[in-house]
């Protein structure tokens, strides 16, 4: 008897040896059989590029990005294989405050300006492939005389391909919904730049009333009742709610652009339950970083009566479930101003020229929005800290700084502007002298040309934000230097930090640690420039921003295709109340996995 179980357990022991060697043979087997898939495919083959997008939804069954995401070359044409063959017949349309061209009056005649604004950076290419309609407020003093009847008016200009439906607010209403609650109520509580937030009934009710006008312009527009609406940023937090309640079947992908912050300073928030109810009626919301999706995930939990799936980045409340997802928004890869614009060398000299910098002094710019989460002021007190400690950089370095006005009413946007001017001032007393100015500081907006023919100027880029979502500016940064040059300096509490590893990391409140670090980047050789370049580069190209809108796209088509399916299925009964996402928990027991 003893010896019936040495044997079996023998058997036991080698049977379960020969099925191990077999799963390590079939891994391995399937392993090379992948690799050599992934190696034989060309990088930009469309069909290819189409069947690996394809790849990536069945992948994306498990929320969170499948790594064969990165086998994609992401491009205006792979989002328009998603749009075609995953989402067929689906009307996109962005809801934004900025609009992405304003049309203004000068001099008598229509001036047309691009807005200094990361969101319609990287907005304005992927709409162009949507050939979608993109809602946003008329806030050009020209804007009214170039729309139709309708309100709308197709862009870009000369090339048209989208169209821009404008919404019209009343000053009272630009006051109390943007001025206002938005930007000195939601800005500064999302951003860590100790900025106190402002919380005015009267504006909250204009930020409720505008959300209303815009969901019914979304209405308007809406061709049938089952739309793929992008709403973007923190100006329409109630808008997913109103539009999942009069286009039930709609996907609203929402997209917050700055921070959400940790659950108790969001608490600070007297509306804080409407704000997250009005997001939740939103299918997916993205952040730029994993840190934000879990603050605001965080916020949910203590402060609505809802069920956090974490496994699955996913709330149910209501009835309803929304996904919550990081996706790093970026910029168009390859930049097609590029084509445009003149050499490095040619670049260099125009710029040099054009704001008086001496031939034998390094170049330093910062170009950004005239806002304090910027950290304008930390960099000249670092410039100052530089030459305290370096004085033999005295008259070696320029520091450029382009400041587009921006909000420039509010109180805390003029302090900012005024205590600017009077360092750039002070600075250029103290170090200047006849023929050489430290501080070039030119608060006026540029146009995208003259900011990229800027950066490819630059031997250094400083982005020392005290808070930030993403910026956008480091990676134009990136993208504008195909020579290869150049040092980027970038905060770590810039969104862009988590990607761009090979920039010189540093910490705005640390002016002594910042000064060194500019001096790393001062004497920088050039081999260092174009390791450091070339690595944050590859990371720009693939992680575009056709990536970033495809990312969520096919997210939207995975939850499609979820809804049609569940329409058919008796669950789908179970599921309607009006939502169009059958709750994970229901699935998941109707599949009988706990
Ligand atoms: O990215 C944050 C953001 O507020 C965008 O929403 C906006 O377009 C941009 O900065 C510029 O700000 P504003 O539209 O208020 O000028």
């Amino acid at each position: 008897m003893i010896q019936y179980g040495v044997d079996l357990l023998w058997v036991l022991i080698l049977l379960s040896f020969g099925l191990s060697a077999l799963a390590v043979f079939v891994s391995i087997f399937r392993h090379r059989r992948q690799r050599s898939r992934t190696a034989s495919m060309p990088a930009s083959g469309d069909d290819v590029a189409s069947e690996a997008a394809r790849k990536v939804l069945r992948e994306f069954e498990k929320n969170g990005q499948s790594v064969d995401a990165a086998l994609v070359t992401w491009s205006p044409e792979t989002l328009r294989k998603i749009l075609t063959e995953d989402l067929p017949d689906a009307q996109v349309i962005v809801v934004s405050n900025r609009e992405p061209y304003i049309h203004n009056e000068k001099n008598g005649e229509v001036e047309l300006v691009v807005p200094a604004s990361g969101l319609v950076a990287a907005l304005e290419p992927i709409t162009r492939v949507c050939a979608g309609t993109w809602i946003a407020y008329g806030g050009g003093s020209a804007d009214r005389e170039v729309v139709d009847s309708n309100d709308r008016v197709q862009v870009p200009p000369g090339n048209p391909s989208y169209t821009l439906r404008r919404v019209w607010l009343t000053d009272e209403e630009y006051q109390g919904y943007y001025l206002g609650f938005a930007n000195e109520g939601l800005w500064p509580l999302c951003h860590i730049a100790f900025t106190r937030p402002i919380f005015r009934d009267s504006d909250w009710e204009a930020y409720e009333a505008a959300n209303r006008k815009f969901a019914d312009t979304v209405v308007a527009e809406a061709r049938n009742e089952r739309p793929i609406v992008l709403v973007q940023d923190y100006h329409f937090a109630l808008l997913p709610r109103m539009i999942r309640e009069r286009l039930p079947d709609a996907i609203v992908i929402t997209f917050w652009h700055i921070p959400w912050p940790n659950s108790e300073v969001f608490s600070i928030c007297p509306w804080r339950e409407r704000i997250l109810d009005g997001l939740l009626g939103s299918s997916i919301i993205g952040f730029h970083t994993q840190f934000h999706a879990n603050n605001f995930t965080e916020s949910v939990d203590r402060f609505m009566e809802s069920r956090i799936e974490r496994a699955d980045a996913a709330v149910s409340y209501g009835g309803q479930t929304t996904l919550v997802h990081a996706y790093p928004i970026s910029i168009e890869w390859p930049v097609e101003l590029l084509k445009t614009l003149p050499s490095v060398e040619q670049s260099q000299r125009h710029i040099r020229e054009r704001f008086g910098i001496p031939a034998d002094a390094k170049l330093c710019v910062g170009v950004e929005r005239l806002d304090y989460t910027k950290g304008i002021l930390d960099r000249f007190h670092a410039l100052e800290e530089l030459f305290i400690r370096h004085p033999e950089t005295i008259g070696k370095v320029v520091f450029l700084q382009i400041a587009a006005p921006s909000r420039g009413t509010l109180p805390a946007y003029k302090q900012l502007h005024e205590e600017c001017l009077r360092y750039a001032e002070e600075l250029n007393e103290r170090y200047g002298s006849e023929t050489y100015r430290p501080v070039v500081l030119v608060a006026e907006h540029h146009s995208q040309k003259h900011v990229y023919e800027i950066y490819r100027a630059a031997d250094i880029c400083l982005v020392t934000s005290l808070h930030d979502g993403m910026n956008l500016v480091a990676k134009e940064f990136v993208a504008s230097r195909d020579d290869e040059q150049g040092v980027l300096l970038l905060s770590t509490f810039a969104g862009a930090s988590r990607e761009l590893l090979e920039a010189l990391i540093v910490n705005p409140y640390d002016a002594a640690m910042m000064s060194e670090t500019m001096l790393q980047a001062l004497t920088m050789g050039p081999e260092e420039q174009h390791e450091r370049m070339r690595r944050m580069r590859e990371i720009v190209r693939d992680n575009n921003v056709y990536r970033w809108a495809g990312s969520m796209l096919l997210d939207a088509a995975r939850l499609r295709k979820r809804d049609e399916l569940d329409r058919v299925t008796a669950l789908s009964d179970r599921s309607v109340n009006g939502d169009n996402v059958v709750s994970m928990f229901e699935r998941r027991q109707a599949v009988g996995y706990r």
